[in-house]
């Protein structure tokens, strides 16, 4: 079998591939025939070595931490999964229930947990989630971190999204446009910002209310305030970052909530517009295996298929870490394997 390894983050084109054995499962494990992989922003941080939680990098790890595959095979005490069956990988491993904790943040997959940039690859049974025939490989993949997170965000808050509320969403990446299928799913109507008016007409397809460019309206909480009358949204996925924080703060209503997603721009934060506005202001770290459970069985009951803009083969695995970094696409970009 073949997979990728890092050993040296300092660029993605250092992205090195190698052949060996398959791994065999060992006990309450399960080994899994990769299928698709997709990309996030923290991939390009990883590979970069940009990215805040990585300290050291002790030993070359496989990179990518989404992906869907096939069951091959059981290790001991291993029952859930019958061989064939179609499965995603968790983002966050062993966390079953809840938010992540301290103790797993230095272990998340992808670094220093080894990824899914592998044709063969041995998980824990307890961080694989079935995908019903509803969800392609390559769509699955797109799931556990950037679906996981946009659910976290609308559904998994002390103030869940509610049909007919309004949502933001800070641009056309991975996170948010799963955000707005999430939030147009769910009945709530949903205002995306973009660079480019192209990118908005698509999510105008997709069901977005209104669009804002953010380059030609660079205040675009008073846009966002004139189209809510005056009011804001109800829920911010503030998928931006530090940069983009006090503009969905003007932009959200006073009591609604705010999820913190995002690290793309950076900026000063001043808590004085989250209090006066009596913001419910969370953190949002991924999420747990009953939240990709319950995401699968939105995403097959509603009919959601994630955007995935352009998908490349395992050997060009490179060439999608490109296309993410040159921020062209819409949605997801995704690595068939095999
Ligand atoms: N906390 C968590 O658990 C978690 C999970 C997943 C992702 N994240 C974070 O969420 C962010 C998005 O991740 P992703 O994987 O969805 O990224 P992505 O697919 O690479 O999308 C990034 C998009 O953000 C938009 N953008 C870039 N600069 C911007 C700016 N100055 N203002 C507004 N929008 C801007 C661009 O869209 P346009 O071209 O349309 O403007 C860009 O395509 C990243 O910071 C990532 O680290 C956090």
């Amino acid at each position: 079998m073949k997979r990728y390894l890092i050993d040296d983050p300092t660029s993605f084109k250092n992205l090195r591939m190698e052949e060996l054995d398959a791994p065999r499962p060992l006990r309450g494990q399960v080994l899994v025939r990769m299928r698709a992989a997709s990309l996030n922003y923290r991939d390009l941080l990883i590979a970069t070595g940009r990215y805040r939680l990585v300290e050291e990098v002790k030993q070359a790890f496989v990179p990518l931490s989404d992906g869907a595959g096939e069951v091959v095979e059981n290790g001991v005490d291993a029952q859930k999964f019958k061989p064939g069956a179609r499965v995603a990988i968790t983002f966050v491993p062993g966390l079953v229930h809840g938010n992540v904790t301290r103790d797993r943040l230095g272990a998340l997959r992808g670094f220093p947990t080894d990824g899914v940039l592998s044709e063969y690859q041995v998980f824990e049974e307890e961080d694989l989630v079935k995908l019903p025939d509803e969800i392609s490989f390559e769509e699955g993949a797109c799931l556990p971190c950037a679906g996981v997170t946009a659910w976290n965000s609308l559904f998994c808050g002390p103030q869940p999204l509610l049909p007919g509320q309004t949502v933001l969403t800070i641009g056309t990446g991975g996170v948010s446009v799963l955000a707005l299928q999430l939030a147009r799913a769910a009945g709530a109507r949903v205002i995306i910002t973009s660079s480019s008016d192209a990118k908005l007409e698509r999510m105008r397809a997709l069901g977005s209310w209104e669009g804002i460019n953010y380059r030609t309206h660079p205040e675009w909480q008073e846009e966002v305030l004139r189209l809510t009358g005056g009011v804001g949204v109800d829920h911010a996925v503030e998928s931006g970052g530090p940069g983009t924080l006090a503009r969905s703060v003007a932009s959200t209503r006073f009591g609604g909530s705010i999820g913190m997603i995002g690290v793309l721009v950076q900026g000063e934060i001043n808590p004085i517009g989250i209090m006066h506005q009596g913001l419910a202001m969370r953190s949002v770290l991924t999420g747990s295996r009953a939240m990709l459970e319950d995401l699968v069985k939105a995403v097959a009951n509603t009919g959601l298929h994630p955007v995935i803009d352009r998908t490349f083969p395992f050997a060009e695995a490179v060439s999608a870490y490109v296309c993410l970094q040159a921020a062209g696409h819409v949605g997801k970009i995704v690595i068939t394997i095999g």
